[in-house]
């Protein structure tokens, strides 16, 4: 068995690949794994065990259709999860998530066809659906994005399932909800409130604090894709959501405690453009079809990732001081 996973230098790709090398996947004891990533100022291959005989890294882009179909071919399974993340400055910076969301899309589904690839799985976001104020999404739900990234992602998915539809590729999609976990890059939400409370920074919360989130734990999310991957229909769209909805309020005062930090630290800043007020995914369909269901409860999850972060300095205070928290910038506006 030989599975390409696209992105796979990333947060959620390079947790997926280690846990199919460590054979903690029924049925995959001598899967072979090979990872496409372009690494962008998220990605990282310091997450990879690049050494291990199972796992070839290959660095390309996964717009250059040429180069990726030459990796392509051979492989039995495509889990795409490459994609430009949502930041701050979504909404000056889109031509980017158009690039590699919608076209790096279109470019791996184009060749997952050509090389006759068997399954193939698409990886995407609640945030497909914009806002809802009561209740959860069901998988039927109308598409209603709130920024280019949330579009471009829409956009994916929209592509995934008409390949299905009118060639017949097996591709799935899943839709989870907000991701933490270790590795994570520190720009996003978790990471980065850690890390600056670690180091006794001021931390922002933007707008009124309310703004409600569900999270699901990294191993959690990456169970979910295996069990799409194993299991679920092609042309199907399932929702992996972690079940445990939280205000950003609520977040901040679980890591001001865990980081052992006081309310001192946090300062109340401008809401930023094109956030959602709530997200919240009905899993039911995973759960009854595939038996999906997260394990880890937040709680504990979340004390294990400020672990992490304050064990594994080594690993993001560099980024900190090189990295661009914020994401893609004017100069790729156009
Ligand atoms: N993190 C979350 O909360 C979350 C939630 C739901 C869905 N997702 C989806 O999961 C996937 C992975 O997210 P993540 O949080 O691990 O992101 P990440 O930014 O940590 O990883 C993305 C990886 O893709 C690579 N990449 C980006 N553009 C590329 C390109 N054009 N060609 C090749 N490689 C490219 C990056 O170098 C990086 O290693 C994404 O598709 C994202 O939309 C994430």
């Amino acid at each position: 068995m030989r599975i390409l996973v696209t992105g796979g230098a990333g947060f959620i790709g390079s947790h997926y690949v280690r846990r199919l090398l460590a054979g903690d996947y029924p049925g995959y004891p001598d899967v072979a794994v090979t990872v496409v990533d372009k690494v962008t100022h998220t990605g990282n291959l310091a997450n990879l065990p690049l050494d291990h005989p199972r796992l070839s890294f290959v660095k390309a882009d996964v717009c250059d259709a040429s180069a990726l179909y030459d990796v392509v071919r051979g492989h039995d399974a495509v889990v795409h999860l490459a994609a430009e993340p949502p930041a701050g400055r979504t909404l000056l910076g889109s031509g980017e998530y158009v690039i590699s969301n919608v076209l790096g899309t279109r470019a791996v589904l184009e060749c997952c066809l050509r090389a006759g690839v068997e399954r193939v799985v698409q990886v995407s976001t609640g945030k497909v659906y914009g806002s809802i104020g009561t209740g959860s999404w069901t998988e039927r739900h109308a598409l209603r994005p709130s920024s280019p990234y949330a579009a471009s992602k829409a956009a994916g998915d929209l592509l995934a399932l008409a390949y299905h539809r009118s060639h017949r590729l097996p591709v799935s999609v899943t839709r989870c909800s907000n991701t933490y976990g270790p590795r994570q890059f520190i720009g996003k939400i978790i990471p980065r409130f850690v890390t600056d409370l670690l180091d006794g920074r001021l931390v922002r919360l933007h707008g009124d604090g309310l703004h409600t989130r569900e999270w699901l734990h990294v191993d959690d999310h990456c169970r979910g894709l295996q069990l799409v991957l194993d299991g679920g229909r092609p042309g199907q769209v399932y929702h992996l959501g972690g079940g445990r909805e939280l205000t950003n309020r609520e977040l901040a005062g679980r890591l001001v405690g865990l980081c052992g930090s006081s309310w001192e630290q946090v300062r109340f800043a401008a809401d930023r453009e094109g956030q959602d007020r709530r997200h919240s995914l009905d899993c039911g369909k995973a759960e009854r079809e595939l038996g999906y269901l997260p394990r880890i409860p937040f709680d504990d999850g979340l004390a294990e990732v400020v672990g992490w972060y304050r064990d594994n300095r080594g690993w993001w205070a560099p980024a900190r001081e090189t990295a661009d928290l914020t994401g893609p910038g004017p100069a790729r506006r156009w």
